[in-house]
């Protein structure tokens, strides 16, 4: 079953949104098999964000995703992947449409509430740096 990794951040926890947006993926269907409030620290953030790190943004990037903590999440289900995209809608709040969750909860590009794995290989990626395997919870759920 295809996994995905999530994390409300920094400014998301702040406003209190973590129940909120787990419940979207609840109600949606996905199964969590892993959660955790943390701080990032600024090595996992620059690890984490590898990709951007020639971007011009990059600097405030690490800087605001280590500035509180964020819930990580491991979630799975068939599809995974793109049904949580679709869930949070475009990275930029201003072209996420409403009804998504950086349609309804963001504003701004750099504090777009949540974070989540665009690909397979970006998921294993992104769980194996944040979680260790015992950290995820494998059971059997009626839906
Ligand atoms: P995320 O899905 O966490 O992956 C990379 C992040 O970079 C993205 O969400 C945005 O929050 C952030 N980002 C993209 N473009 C910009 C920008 N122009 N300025 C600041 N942050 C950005």
């Amino acid at each position: 079953m295809e996994k995905t990794f999530l994390m409300v951040k920094p400014d998301g926890v702040q406003r209190q949104l973590i129940g909120q947006i787990v419940s979207r993926f609840e109600q949606k269907g996905l199964k969590l098999i892993g959660a955790k409030l943390m701080k990032i620290s600024e090595e996992l953030a620059q690890q984490h964000y590898g990709e951007h790190k020639e971007k011009p943004f990059f600097n405030e990037l690490v800087q605001f995703i280590t500035s509180g903590p964020v819930f990580a999440m491991v979630w799975e289900g068939e599809n995974a992947i793109e049904i949580a995209r679709q869930m949070m809608g475009k990275t930029n709040p201003k072209d996420a449409l409403s009804g998504t969750i950086r349609g309804d909860f963001g504003l701004t590009v750099g504090k777009n509430v949540i974070h989540g794995s665009d690909s397979p290989e970006s998921a294993e990626r992104e769980i194996q740096l944040f979680f260790k395997a015992e950290e995820l919870v494998e059971y059997d759920r009626e839906i």
